[in-house]
């Protein structure tokens, strides 16, 4: 297992829309460990593929803040549907390190994915586990949290957000 690099906004990648798997082989469970490795380390509780570079429809996610790890692996993961109650969480991103806003979903869905070894599963998700899956969802369609808010606050948030990149890449040498 090793940690990649998680791509942050602006990045042009993070917009692109992922690909279906076609097959969970090894090199799909090794990208599974990765990404649940770079999670862990940043820290946080749910990644997509696209955020470490790699346009597949992979989720990683692991809602257990404690020592006993309970990871949850979605691949290709369709929503069947979605409940008509909204909550409302305060989300984070790590492609958008440092920002933090409240975000109204659909409190319940129902979905089908593939699991760890391919196995063609269902789940009904509800609270912050389905907040979650609907936010790692949106990463596969290149969607970010912060296209939810109004456009003032998302160009403030773009425009400090480039700039810290930009300091960051002058003292990289
Ligand atoms: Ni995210």
């Amino acid at each position: 297992m090793k940690i990649r690099k998680i791509l942050t906004e602006p990045d042009p990648f993070l917009r692109q829309v992922s690909h279906e798997v076609t097959k969970v082989d090894d090199t799909i469970r090794e990208l599974m460990d990765d990404m649940l490795e770079t999670m862990y380390a940043a820290p946080g509780i749910g990644l997509a593929a696209i955020q470490v570079g790699v346009p597949k429809r992979v989720i990683v996610i692991d809602l257990s803040r404690e020592e006993k790890k309970t990871p949850l692996y979605f691949v290709n993961p369709k929503i069947i549907i979605k409940s008509k109650n909204i909550s409302t969480y305060e989300e984070g991103c790590l492609s958008v390190p440092g920002q933090f806003a409240e975000i109204d979903r659909p409190d319940q869905c129902h979905i089908t994915y593939l699991d760890y070894n391919g196995q063609k599963k269902e789940l009904k998700a509800e609270g912050l586990l389905a907040t979650c899956i609907q936010h790692e969802m949106d990463h596969l369609e290149g969607i970010l949290f912060i296209d939810y808010l109004s456009k003032l606050k998302k160009n403030f948030i773009v425009k400090k957000l480039s700039k810290q990149k930009k300091v960051l890449e002058r003292i990289v040498v």
